[in-house]
């Protein structure tokens, strides 16, 4: 079945209520969501995109600690934008961040724009983090889908279509922006985002303490673990290199990443893959 469920708007909006009263007893304390400054709601999305929170947290301080505002990282020299994002992983985020702060102090003078479709003009920002400002830092009601979001709505609909295909994710994107309607919008986004992460987990999901198990129909058959269905990873490939440690008084010589690519724009020992 690839077809979308049909899920009544009454359906959806009992979802949406369980939902926002689970979510202010249960939430997270995390340092973002004691700010309202959409700034550093941004900087906690990029990171918190492939990065688990508790990763996270150390570096959101340090970074909000050096750059407390949008003009501060616009000014700063991108190789210690990179500093404070060693050991993140995803080094285009960094990257990315700087040149739209840039943009934001000079398209938007300093503020970052509201509205999804000038947000995903931004340099890295995508409709996921496009959707998660607009309804986090600015109350629209604009809806987010993530890995977590996706686990979520397919175990609740029962819905065994294959998530790597796009118009499944089209279609959840679609139910998101129906059941975000309505108060709280950057609350309700949350909330779907924290019970995938803490409670409709991947593993052993502990259902019995999920606000929306009594409606939720791959727990009512039986095999929720087994939702999301997803094609066969493929295989890890193995790539052999070899790297020149070169030294001249005590200083050794390193080369540049190029842009774009795997680790773009990072320093390593030069070297190389071994080809066949
Ligand atoms: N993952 C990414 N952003 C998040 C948020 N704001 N709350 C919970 N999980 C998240």
């Amino acid at each position: 079945m690839t077809q979308a469920p049909e899920i009544s708007t009454a359906r959806l909006r009992t979802m949406r209520s369980r939902l926002l009263a689970w979510y202010l007893e249960h939430r997270r304390d995390l340092p973002w969501r004691r700010s309202r400054d959409p700034f550093a709601i941004w900087i906690s999305e990029s990171m918190l995109q492939q990065t688990r929170v508790e990763t996270v947290i150390p570096y959101y301080e340090r970074f909000l600690e050096r750059f407390p505002d949008v003009e501060t990282l616009a000014d700063s020299d991108i190789e210690e934008v990179y500093g404070l994002w060693a050991g993140l992983g995803y080094y285009s985020r960094a990257r990315n961040l700087h040149a739209a702060a840039k943009m934001v102090v000079e398209q938007y003078g300093g503020r970052l724009p509201d509205q999804v479709e000038d947000l995903r003009r931004l340099k890295g920002v995508g409709r996921y983090t496009a959707g998660a400002l607009a309804s986090i830092a600015f109350d629209r009601e604009e809806p987010l889908v993530d890995g977590n979001v996706i686990r979520v709505l397919t175990r609740w609909l029962g819905w065994r279509s294959d998530v790597s295909q796009k118009k499944v994710v089209d279609a959840l994107w679609e139910i998101a922006g129906r059941l975000v309607l309505g108060p709280q919008p950057g609350d309700l986004n949350q909330a779907l985002m924290e019970l995938g992460a803490t409670v409709c987990t991947p593993r052993s999901p502990r259902c019995s303490e999920c606000p929306i198990g009594r409606s939720c129909q791959g727990r009512k058959e039986g095999d929720v673990e087994s939702i999301p269905r997803k094609p066969r990873k493929q295989r890890v490939r193995a790539v052999r290199g070899v790297a020149a440690w070169i030294e001249r008084k005590g200083r050794v010589l390193m080369v540049r990443r190029e842009e774009g690519g795997l680790l773009g724009g990072m320093w390593e020992l030069p070297g190389g893959t071994i080809e066949e």
